[in-house]
């Protein structure tokens, strides 16, 4: 069987929980080495999962270690140099969301990919989501008529927490919607196929004291004339969050709870339910819904073995980091242009 030989650089954050036993499920990751700043975060990461070689130092390890595929795992103002790094020693990279603190840097890098024809993809898993894709299919399918109004919401509870990368801003680029609005804006494109026309952002920091925002409003267009929103908290407790979509068309609806997460995990109900006249009566009757449920299937081993067939096939494919470059070109316009 053909495999792709990973090395991995910042071993001890999401690639220890989530992606490193995602990549495991699948036979075709062979992970070779793992980095991280933290010596005995790579020691342990490599004892961990019996990984043959581990190291504090990126350079040292993309030098001593042949591989395939890089996997970038770091806080974000790391992306654009480690992912550089990478490509020098001629690997293709999967890398973590967002792509990197500005949109200057994600075309430099996306350029540089191009150019090298080496693939970077970047780690948009919940596109991956059964209910995600169920969603889209439905769509393209004509199943919800035209689509007008198209809502997310994704919280988590992120308290003040001292030296932490992601509440300063030169090292994460920004808060609520650098981490979790992307991924929003990621599922809109990905499940209706269209671009952004405008976004305009509300963001504040209302209940922490760190200086990047704790709670953001986006509302959008999109180029086929869909309006929404996207609702980005990290003041809402965990175990109060929803994870939300609403589609609504003019033929039906999907509504979404919990599958905005790190598990495919939630449910969906769709009503497909078109209507002729004006009811001038009033007396609505709900259409009848279908109920759809998360699978349990692991959405990181899926991105990886979409990156896989790119890699195993030399096929290239750079949809995906487009749409995360277009992503940081709308995040940088409204740091810059709207309201704080
Ligand atoms: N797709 C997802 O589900 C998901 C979830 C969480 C985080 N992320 C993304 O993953 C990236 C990392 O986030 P995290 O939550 O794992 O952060 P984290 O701080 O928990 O972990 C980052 C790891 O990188 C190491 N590190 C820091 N600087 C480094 C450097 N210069 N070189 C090598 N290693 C370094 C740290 O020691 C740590 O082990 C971010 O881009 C974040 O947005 C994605």
């Amino acid at each position: 069987m053909k495999k792709v030989r990973w090395c991995i650089i910042g071993a001890g954050g999401i690639a220890d929980r989530r992606s490193i036993p995602g990549m495991l499920l699948d036979p075709h990751n062979e992970i070779v080495a793992v980095m991280d700043a933290v010596p005995t975060v790579a020691q342990a990461v490599a004892e961990k999962y019996g990984f043959p070689n581990y190291f504090s130092n990126a350079e040292e390890m993309l030098k001593t270690v042949p591989c395939d595929a890089v996997y970038i795992a770091t806080p974000v103002f790391c992306h654009y140099e480690q992912a550089m790094l990478a490509l020098k020693y001629g690997c293709n990279v999967f890398m973590e969301k967002p792509i990197t603190l500005s949109a200057k840097e994600g075309k430099k890098l996306l350029d540089a990919f191009k150019k090298a024809d080496k693939q970077l993809m970047i780690g948009y898993m919940m596109g991956y989501h059964n209910l995600h894709v169920k969603a889209r299919n439905l769509i393209q399918s004509g199943g919800l008529g035209d689509v007008n109004l198209f809502k997310l919401q994704f919280t988590c509870w992120y308290p003040d927490i001292p030296g932490a990368w992601r509440q300063t801003r030169a090292y994460s680029g920004g808060g609520a919607i650098m981490d979790l609005a992307v991924h929003c804006m990621e599922l809109f494109t990905s499940i209706t196929g269209e671009d952004f026309q405008k976004c305009t952002a509300y963001f504040t920091t209302k209940t922490f004291n760190y200086e990047v925002e704790d709670s953001a409003v986006i509302t959008f267009k999109s180029e086929k004339g869909i309006l929404g929103h996207i609702d980005v908290n990290f003041n809402v407790p965990d175990n109060a969050a929803t994870g939300k979509m609403e589609i609504y068309g003019t033929a039906g609806s999907i509504i979404t709870e919990g599958t905005l997460s790190q598990e495919e995990a939630g449910k969906m109900k769709y009503i497909y339910s078109p209507q002729g006249d004006y009811e001038a009566q009033q007396q609505r009757v709900t259409g009848k819904a279908m109920t759809y449920y998360g699978k349990g299937g692991n959405m990181y081993t899926k991105q990886f073995a979409a990156f896989n067939k790119l890699i195993l096939s030399g096929k290239r494919d750079y949809t995906n980091a487009e749409r995360a470059l277009r992503i940081q070109e709308l995040c940088d316009h409204m740091y810059k242009h709207n309201q704080y």
